[in-house]
């Protein structure tokens, strides 16, 4: 049974259809991108997997329907999100920002060490990179199966992301993941598998390792 499954997801801002007909599975342990340029719906796909955007299909969690859930009830079931721009507490100290979560932190120093030296230090003051690693860890100590991830690289550095791939694929394969990029080069890093989603409709779904770029901005 996959550990995520989107069936004909349509998603909407008020009236205004965004998604169209989204079908995707993602195996327990897998780890998939979905890509797509500026507007293609992929922050409304993360959204909708959340609960925080009306839509209608049905999103399935190791089986169980989640469309009823609220957004809070679909994180304890599992399901954490990190969000595109990171979304950490500025004037929060590291360490602050982790414990608001869990109050054992030693598991995000464990996977990120960067952090641990840092943990005193306001987050504002942390550069973009390990900013990123802050939101991550932040997510997984709320210990889900499935993470989120949208556009982690968004604002870093290419020697950066480099890095920040390393750290991702750190993370326990306990753990699945489905992240949203425009960053090929960490997807194909971290996914095995891809979706292409442009304009609200995915119309790529394989390897990423076969993708043809030109068919990618098509
Ligand atoms: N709060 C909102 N209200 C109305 N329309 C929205 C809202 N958020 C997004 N949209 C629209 O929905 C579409 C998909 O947006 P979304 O943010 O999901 O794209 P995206 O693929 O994440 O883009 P980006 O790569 O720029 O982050 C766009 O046309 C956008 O204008
Ligand atoms: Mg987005």
């Amino acid at each position: 049974m996959p550990i995520l499954s989107v069936s004909n997801l349509n998603a909407y801002y008020d009236k205004l259809e965004v998604l169209h007909n989204v079908s995707l599975k993602i195996e327990k342990g897998e780890r998939v991108a979905v890509l797509g340029p500026n507007g293609a719906g992929k922050t409304t796909l993360l959204k909708a997997i959340c609960g925080l955007v009306s839509y209608k299909g049905d999103i399935e969690f190791k089986g169980f329907n989640l469309n009823r859930l609220k957004p809070y009830e679909r994180i304890k079931r599992g399901i954490a999100i990190c969000p595109e721009g990171r979304r950490i507490f500025s004037r929060l100290s590291v360490e602050d920002n982790l414990s608001i979560v869990n109050r054992d932190t030693n598991l995000a120093y464990e996977l990120f060490p960067q952090l641990r030296s840092k943990r005193r230090e306001k987050a504002k003051n942390l550069s973009g990179g390990e900013q990123q690693m802050l939101a991550i860890a932040r997510a997984l100590l709320l210990k889900p199966e499935l993470l989120l991830l949208d556009e982690p690289s968004m604002g870093l550095a290419p020697i950066v992301v480099e890095s920040l791939a390393e750290v991702i694929n750190s993370i326990s394969k306990d753990v699945s993941i489905l992240m949203v990029e425009q960053n090929m080069q960490l997807a194909s890093d971290i996914a095995e598998r891809c979706y292409i989603l442009s304009s609200g409709r995915i119309t790529y779904e394989g390897c990423i390792d076969e993708i043809d770029i030109k068919a990618y901005f098509k």
